[in-house]
């Protein structure tokens, strides 16, 4: 069987991962690196890895195409390269799998599935607990209706992020436009986070109503650091509270917490590491999905595959672009009901080894979690 001709467009920050896992697994999956767009590769850490798998370097798509093919795109760059770049590979007769969020608006998103659908190709998204077995036997359970009506959903995520994550690449991180005025609206709950908003509204296949949001922010951003949502999913309540300047304490790991009328399954903990998906019965019995591979570091790339068997015939596509719109329009119902944010005093801002974070944040939004309400800050 011929090799899939893999394009990376985009190969450092979480890119890299890419890289690595081309060279690492691609020929054992039958693919090879059939180029780079990047007009920064060789800020990559992982260019020389690049270089040792393909000498076919371009600046932008575009230039690639003048003399190359590729059988499959993935695509890593900032969110406003999302739908250009996505189109174009699309046009070129490559299938594309695009990083999430699949756009910065529902607009852009839109395009995008224009393009699949004019084109023919196939699409998927990057939210990798989406190839996970533990979560997509979970979630076709859900859908099933094995475990009754969905009650409640909620997800909780202390995640501290310092200045050079803001400053990050191109430094688009925590921008509402590019110079060029095209939508990025990065955020906390639209990139780090967001697989925790996305899981809810993926498991349920519910598009969220009723939305409530308080949003906020230590650093010096145009989005938020820092949300709590609320909302409904058909009759289920969802609770979303997330941040990155809630400081480095020791409640770092995710969690969340989905109630069905015959039970609940929980994933991590205060104090804990994540990774095993239960459900427990109300009789007391359980039901063990197992690890959840998001939890493991090396097995982070099994999209890629995923995809690449997607394109021989033989898998599904883990996450359609009509799913991650369910997160994109919520996204917009964030800013339709909190177009600014709330900006923390700087007497209530500390700043230690370069991270801006508030004391008693990340308490303040555990309460939120727990009662499943929205918090108030004081205006400042
Ligand atoms: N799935 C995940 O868990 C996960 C994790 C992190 C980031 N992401 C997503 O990956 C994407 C990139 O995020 P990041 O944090 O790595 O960003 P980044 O800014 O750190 O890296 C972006 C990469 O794109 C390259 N790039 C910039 N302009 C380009 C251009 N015009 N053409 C081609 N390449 C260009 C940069 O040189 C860099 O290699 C975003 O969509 C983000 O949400 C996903």
């Amino acid at each position: 069987m011929e090799p899939i001709k893999v394009l990376l467009v985009g190969i450092g920050g979480y890119a890299a991962n890419y890289v690595r896992e081309m060279k690492l697994r691609g020929e054992a999956n039958g693919a090879v690196l059939a180029g780079v767009v990047d007009p920064y590769a060789d800020k990559s850490p992982r260019y020389e890895e690049a270089r040792s798998m393909t000498d076919v370097f371009c600046n932008t798509v575009e230039e690639f195409y003048e003399n190359h093919t590729a059988d499959l795109a993935a695509i890593c760059t900032p969110i406003p390269l999302h739908a250009p770049q996505a189109i174009c590979c699309m046009k070129h007769g490559t299938h594309v799998l695009l990083e999430k969020p699949i756009a910065g608006t529902v607009a852009d998103a839109q395009r995008i599935i224009d393009a699949r659908d004019r084109t023919g190709m196939n699409l998927a998204i990057g939210f990798q607990w989406c190839s996970d077995p533990a979560m997509y036997a979970f979630r076709r359970d859900v859908q099933a209706g094995v475990f009754g009506a969905l009650k409640s959903m909620r997800a909780l995520v202390l995640w501290p992020r310092d200045t050079a994550y803001y400053h990050r690449g191109s430094g688009w991180a925590g921008k509402k436009y590019d110079k060029n005025g095209n939508p990025i609206f990065d955020s906390v709950a639209s990139n780090a986070t967001a697989h925790y908003l996305f899981n809810m509204l993926w498991v349920s296949g519910c598009e969220l109503t009723d939305i409530q949001a308080v949003t906020a922010r230590a650093n010096p951003i145009e989005t938020y650091d820092t949300i709590v949502l609320r909302g409904k999913l058909g009759d289920a309540d969802l609770t979303y509270a997330a941040t990155h300047a809630g400081g480095n304490a020791t409640l770092q790991n995710p969690m969340f917490e989905y109630e069905f009328e015959k039970g609940k399954v929980t994933y991590g903990g205060y104090h804990q590491s994540g990774g095993e998906l239960i459900f427990r019965y109300h009789d007391g019995t359980v039901r063990s999905y197992g690890i959840s591979f998001t939890d493991s570091g090396k097995k982070r790339m099994h999209k890629l595959w995923d995809f690449a068997d997607t394109l021989r015939g033989g898998g599904r596509i883990a996450c359609q672009a009509e799913e991650a719109m369910l997160h994109t329009r919520v996204m917009e119902g964030v800013r339709a009901v909190c177009p600014e944010a709330h900006v923390f005093g700087e007497n209530e801002i500390l700043n230690t080894n370069n991270m801006y974070w508030v004391p008693g944040l990340s308490e303040q939004l555990i309460r939120c979690y727990e009662t499943r309400s929205l918090p108030e800050f004081a205006e400042s």
